[in-house]
């Protein structure tokens, strides 16, 4: 880690992709990480388990950034501040659909705030969660950073893609503080202490989850969404990653936005495998890892899938020196500790 790195300011620091970056900021020699969070998906009690994985707790702070002046008044008591990494944003696409005005009140007010804080107290990078929703169904694989966006299924992905906007245009006027937009694929697995992992506070949307809590009886069998995609095995095919190999990015994301290397800004970088798992195959890849079988029947397809998507993650490698560590059968493994460990 760059030696002048020492303080970090992450909002949605209790959550899943957050609570992970905490531990790889503190493993890689950040001394104060700061967390900002209103808990509406997640729980205080993350930071006791981030403490339990790598002996370190960050400042942490209840708070909504969509409101003006919360984070305000927490960058104030920190001029020490040199990075935000900013998670938090209500993420489930299905219910976006529902509350779409709720959606982009706390994504968007949130992510106006953040970059109004980034501004006045000069804060020199800024890292944006972003994701492969915003390059929509494609035609042409890998999806590489110069593939054309696309118009957003849902109101979550639209403040991602409207997110991108808003930091693009305001990278124009603070050339002088670096942004960078890491589109995320499908994030998934635990720690691999099983101490932390993606809570589940409302009914999950994705496979992973969904597997875990129907192996685990919390859920009843399951279904997969469709089996007539034009795939291998006619189920949609995504671009799995751990969530770890995500944590690790966002070091190096800051890393390089720290220094001289980012001449273009802002600037983006996919974060996938590079591989395409079919939904049929992560279900096989599950059981064989656990030795466990699990009770899924094959349903209707569900509105708003894409039937393809991953990644070409070629240009993060490159300049980031960023490559995924983990295989799909850590991520299965992982996925299934945290889930026997939750509660516990
Ligand atoms: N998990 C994924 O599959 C995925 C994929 C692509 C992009 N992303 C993006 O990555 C980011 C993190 O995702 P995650 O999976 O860790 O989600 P998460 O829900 O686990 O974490 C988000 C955190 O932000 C907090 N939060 C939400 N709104 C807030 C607000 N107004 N003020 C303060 N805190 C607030 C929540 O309480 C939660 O702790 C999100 O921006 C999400 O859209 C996630």
């Amino acid at each position: 880690m760059n030696k002048e790195l020492s303080c970090v300011l992450v909002t949605g620091g209790a959550g899943y992709i957050g609570s992970h970056t905490i531990i790889e900021l503190f493993n890689a020699g950040v001394q104060t990480v700061i967390s900002v969070d209103n808990y509406s998906n997640s729980t205080e009690e993350t930071y006791a388990r981030i403490e339990a994985v790598c002996g370190k707790n960050p400042v942490h702070y209840e708070a909504d950034i969509s409101h003006p002046g919360h984070l305000k008044t927490i960058c104030k008591a920190h001029p020490e501040i040199q990075g935000i990494i900013h998670f938090a944003a209500l993420k489930a696409v299905g219910e976006s659909v529902e509350k779409p005005l709720e959606y982009y009140r706390n994504n968007l007010d949130g992510l106006l705030h953040v970059l109004e804080c980034v501004a006045e107290f000069q804060i020199k990078s800024f890292i944006f969660s972003s994701s492969c929703t915003v390059y929509g169904q494609t035609s042409v694989f890998p999806v590489n950073e110069n593939t054309p966006l696309s118009e957003p299924e849902s109101p979550y992905g639209y403040t991602k893609l409207a997110g991108e906007r808003i930091i693009r245009d305001f990278a124009v006027i603070h050339p002088e503080i670096h942004c960078v937009l890491l589109r995320y694929f499908n994030p998934v697995g635990a720690h691999p202490s099983g101490l932390i992992g993606e809570i589940q506070l409302q009914k999950p949307n994705n496979l992973v989850p969904i597997i875990t809590m129907s192996a685990a009886g919390i859920l009843p069998a399951f279904s997969v969404h469709g089996n007539d995609y034009p795939t291998r095995d006619g189920t949609c095919i995504r671009d799995y990653v751990h969530v770890c190999d995500i944590a690790d990015a966002h070091v190096k994301a800051l890393r390089f936005s720290q220094s001289e290397v980012q001449t273009v800004n802002p600037e983006i970088f996919n974060l996938g495998s590079g591989e395409g798992v079919s939904v049929l195959e992560a279900i096989k890849a599950f059981e064989r890892v656990n030795q466990l079988v699990l009770n899924y029947a094959i349903g209707p397809r569900r509105a708003g899938d894409i039937s393809a998507i991953y990644s070409d993650s070629s240009k993060a490698e490159k300049q980031l020196q960023w490559k995924p560590a983990y295989t799909l059968d850590d991520m299965m493994a992982s996925a299934w500790k945290w889930q026997q460990n939750l509660g516990k």
